[in-house]
């Protein structure tokens, strides 16, 4: 992991501090760079409805594409509420988000404050595009 990494894994870990979960008290948070070198963050937001709840990394992608990103490059994802988890990985559904993007890296904060890094090829092969 390159000092970038850690930034991109700290500014994950802090991001988390602004979910809206008081349902699982899971509080996740995701930072996201751009390919144009721009950072964008976001936390899970839940609802009483569960369905209607938003995962971080789709806030942060969604906050990106927003501000016109386009390219994904890497994606840190942290929760800083589940010591029992080993780590928190990226759902099924933000893994397709984050495919749309071109997503090139994943890194997942793990229980100890290790980040593993995994190409989004890794987490979810035969990728599914139009
Ligand atoms: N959550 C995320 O924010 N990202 C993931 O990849 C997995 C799950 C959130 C959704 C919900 O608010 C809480 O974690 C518990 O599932």
């Amino acid at each position: 992991m390159t000092t970038d990494d850690e930034t991109l894994a700290a500014m994950a870990r802090e991001a988390a501090l602004g979910a809206y979960a008081p349902y699982s008290n899971f509080r996740v948070g995701a930072a996201v760079l751009g390919a144009d070198g721009r950072i964008f963050t976001g936390a899970n937001i839940e609802n009483a409805a569960y369905p209607a709840s938003n995962c971080a990394e789709a806030t942060a992608v969604g906050t990106a594409v927003s501000a016109g990103v386009r390219q994904v490059e890497k994606i840190a994802v942290a929760c800083i509420d589940a010591p029992s988890l080993d780590a928190a990985y990226p759902c099924g559904r933000c893994r397709q988000i984050l495919s749309e993007f071109g997503t090139q890296r994943v890194l997942v904060t793990t229980a100890d404050s290790d980040t593993r890094e995994h190409s989004l090829e890794e987490l979810l092969p035969h990728q599914f595009k139009l």
